[in-house]
């Protein structure tokens, strides 16, 4: 069977890892969680003390980081992390640290030679654009900030964190804002990407929209 990568692109809470997983199990092929790769970075910048402005120090602490994804987890230096990078606090982290470029050369390189040999669907912000370009299916999945809000502040909620609707759409705000404007792979719509407004649609409707496409 040939190769085929699937790009899938959009701002946070767009539903974009819920979609992934389930088009990956129904093509049978390897799903890449890259959020989940820089908010293991920032999860150990904290847990190591390091301050990702000190660059000198984040160099050194990324060099010894192995990061990699096995039987639907998140492995950094051999833990499993899956439960401890799904908080605001690290949400934030990850936000900072993805705008430099130690950071991102670290984890680019990693997710294209996870790209290169087996068909992958990764999601991220700037995977048609940077990552995959030449990817043979790429969709750019947007949602109103308000309905993004409204699925991360029951997600959140339903895991018994402590945060309201207001808090959880005003941190979606900020994070679009600095994804979109840093300076490194901001997050942008690649122009051979297929958009999807996915505002009110289910996530059945979405899954079948984007297998349909790739079936095509
Ligand atoms: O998708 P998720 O919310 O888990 O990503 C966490 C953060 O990682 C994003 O806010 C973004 O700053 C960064 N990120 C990125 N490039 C990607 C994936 C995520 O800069 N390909």
């Amino acid at each position: 069977d040939k190769i085929i990568r699937v790009a899938i692109d959009g701002p946070s809470g767009a539903g974009k890892s819920t979609i992934a997983k389930a088009v990956a199990k129904k093509l049978g092929i390897d799903y890449i969680d890259t959020g989940a790769m820089y908010r293991a970075v920032g999860y150990k910048t904290l847990s190591c003390g390091v301050d990702p402005k000190d660059r000198q120090a984040l160099k050194d602490m990324l060099d010894s980081t192995v990061i990699d994804f096995s039987g639907g987890n998140i492995i950094l230096d051999g833990e499993i992390i899956n439960d401890k990078i799904r908080t605001p606090r690290i949400s934030k982290k990850a936000s900072e640290c993805s705008a430099l470029a130690e950071v991102r050369e670290k984890l680019v390189q990693l997710q294209r030679g996870m790209g290169q040999e087996k068909s992958v669907i990764m999601d991220g912000r700037d995977i048609g654009s940077n990552v995959l370009t030449d990817a043979e299916y790429k969709f750019f999945m947007t949602a109103s900030a308000e309905e993004r809000a409204k699925r991360r502040y029951e997600e959140l909620a339903e895991k018994g964190q402590d945060i309201t609707y207001e808090q959880v759409l005003e941190d979606i705000k900020k994070r679009d804002h600095s994804d979109m404007t840093r300076e490194l792979n901001p997050l942008r719509k690649a122009e051979d990407a297929i958009e999807l407004d996915t505002t009110g649609m289910s996530i059945e409707d979405v899954t079948n929209y984007i297998l349909k496409e790739i079936e095509k």
